[in-house]
């Protein structure tokens, strides 16, 4: 037999060795996840440069500049897992798709919340929970008819988030004490019965306040949330359900007793896997917003109201609108291919395609695209769906978009079911924000249960403004202007038409208006 070869063990070493060519010295930073800790470049330290400003600090180490949090993972979670090139989305590492066709919302939420598949009795227990805690105090019919007669649901929506804290004293750290909800990392089975019964408020009321926004723009009376139906049904019943008392309801009909209302199933299902696939989505910006808020210890109520103010962007939450809006300015699918010239002319934009994580495909796309056929099935299909698709075949045909490898997201379709089912285009953000509650609560409740604690959000920024400067009297200032330079001179929009005419009429007079 022959000499046997000795194993030699071939371990990775799992570090970035860094020399900081100002001073020569070599640094080797630890390598987890591969990712890097920002804090060691703190260790990194030189004397100032001789252009060196004093603002940089340099002899207080190396700061890590990321604008836009482009490749910086702000968080460890276990709840969302996304590959971008693969096309991949998973909660708790079950594949995005398997769900959609499987599951129910509350189901995922329990999911993405807790951390694993309910049993039968689990989720009864959690569906009770959140669907009794739907009702909302009555004053918040008076909060709701203080708006404006046309203020957009997403300003009714994050106002009344934050609203809604004003019940809880109980849910509140800045009364209660700070460990309100940190002690929960401890098992303290008090704070976490508190921070349950918060996260069955939220998610509960997520639909009760949706719909309240919905109705009052309407003029219609608010109704209880229902019993003995789904959480999307009863979504849906709270939009839609004609109570005695209103005036329709009373106008064709005599009796009293209320009628029932159900909800179609196959919209019903379909506003379900919607929800599915809106629940989460690791660390977008909203998801983001509440876990910088909730970090400085707020209530959870005033954490899912920044939540909602970031989501409310175009960027984020208002893509799907902007489809339709694309849609209809494109017209027919005779002007797609010049829609189509003028965007690679850079003169427009293709809503619904392209993602910043998902380079090859959006899973949600696919499955959304199934949901759309059932939907149309149901209520007949959009006007626009001719164009859609004309775009859709045309656009993945195209070098432009191959090259760049944009390929449609979720959005390009969810705007055309929404609009297929009746929805407003300004509601479709609160279509988005109901289900991402539970991201949202399922970010926040993991950050709350960190073993370490949870430290408060305090980025640091790249400070490129004056240096030092002493303080200049009046008389001796001179005066820095121009637009962007100084406060504006603004129209008064107090200030009626008919009265700015009178003003002018007061010319005659010899009065000089600067209007
Ligand atoms: N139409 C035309 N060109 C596009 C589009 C688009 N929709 N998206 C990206 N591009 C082009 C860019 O101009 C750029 O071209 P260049 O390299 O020649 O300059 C290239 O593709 C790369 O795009 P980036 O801007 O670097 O991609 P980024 O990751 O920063 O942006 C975003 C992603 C914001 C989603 C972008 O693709 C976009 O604006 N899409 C349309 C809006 C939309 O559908 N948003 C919804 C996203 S999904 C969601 O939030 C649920």
């Amino acid at each position: 037999m022959g000499q046997e070869t000795p194993k030699v063990k071939q371990t990775r070493n799992n570090s970035l060795a860094v020399i900081d060519n100002r001073t020569g010295k070599q640094y080797s930073v630890p390598i987890t996840h591969n990712s890097i800790p920002a804090t060691f470049f703190k260790s990194i330290r030189a004397p100032a440069g001789p252009d060196g400003r004093p603002e940089d600090e340099t002899e207080r180490g190396l700061r890590v500049a990321d604008r836009g949090f482009l490749n910086t993972a702000v968080i460890e979670s276990a709840i969302t897992y996304i590959d971008g090139e693969r096309g991949i989305l998973r909660y708790r590492g079950y594949p995005i798709e398997q769900l959609a066709e499987n599951s129910t919302f509350l189901e995922c939420a329990y999911l993405l919340i807790y951390g694993a598949l309910p049993t039968r009795s689990q989720l009864s227990h959690f569906e009770r929970e959140v669907l009794l805690h739907g009702i909302m105090h009555a004053d918040a019919t008076k909060f709701f008819g203080s708006f404006r007669y046309d203020a957009h649901p997403m300003a009714m929506l994050t106002s009344a988030f934050g609203y809604l804290g004003s019940y809880y004293e109980e849910a509140n750290p800045s009364l209660q004490g700070q460990t309100l909800f940190t002690k929960c990392a401890k098992g303290d089975p008090e704070a976490l019965q508190n921070m349950d019964k918060q996260i069955y408020r939220l998610i509960g009321k997520a639909t009760t306040l949706a719909a309240m926004a919905y109705r009052v723009r309407q003029g219609r009376e608010f109704v209880v949330p229902p019993t003995g139906m789904s959480y999307t049904e009863s979504f849906l019943y709270q939009l839609d359900h004609l109570s005695p008392t209103d005036s329709f309801s009373a106008s064709v009909s005599a009796s009293s007793s209320p009628s029932p209302y159900k909800p179609h199933p196959v919209l019903a299902r379909a506003l379900d896997v919607l929800f599915i696939l809106h629940a989460d989505h690791e660390m977008n910006a909203s998801s983001t917003t509440v876990l910088q808020t909730g970090s400085s210890l707020p209530d959870p109520y005033s954490a899912v109201a920044a939540g909602c103010a970031s989501l409310y962007g175009p960027l984020h939450g208002g893509a799907n609108e902007a489809v339709i809006r694309m849609l209809v300015a494109i017209g027919s699918p005779d002007n797609v291919p010049g829609f189509l010239a003028a965007v690679k002319r850079r003169e427009k934009v293709l809503s619904g395609f392209g993602h910043r994580v998902y380079k090859t495909s959006d899973p949600r796309s696919f499955i959304i695209r199934k949901i759309a056929n059932d939907v149309f099935a149901v209520t007949g299909p959009d006007p626009l769906l001719d164009t859609a698709m004309a775009l859709h075949d045309a656009a993945l045909k195209d070098d432009y978009f191959v090259s760049r490898k944009l390929a449609p997201n979720v959005d390009f379709w969810s705007g055309l079911i929404y609009r297929a089912m009746g929805f407003p285009m300004d509601f479709f953000p609160v279509l988005f924000v109901v289900p991402r509650v539970v991201g949202w609560v399922a970010h926040w409740r993991q950050m709350m249960l960190s073993p370490e604690g949870v430290k408060i959000w305090r980025p640091r920024q790249i400070y490129v403004g004056p240096s030092e400067r002493s303080y200049v009297s009046f008389d001796e200032r001179e005066a820095v202007q121009g637009p962007g330079k100084e406060p504006s001179a603004v129209v008064h929009s107090g200030m009626a038409k008919r009265r700015r005419l009178a003003e002018v009429g007061s010319l005659a007079t010899g009065v000089k208006s600067k209007l």
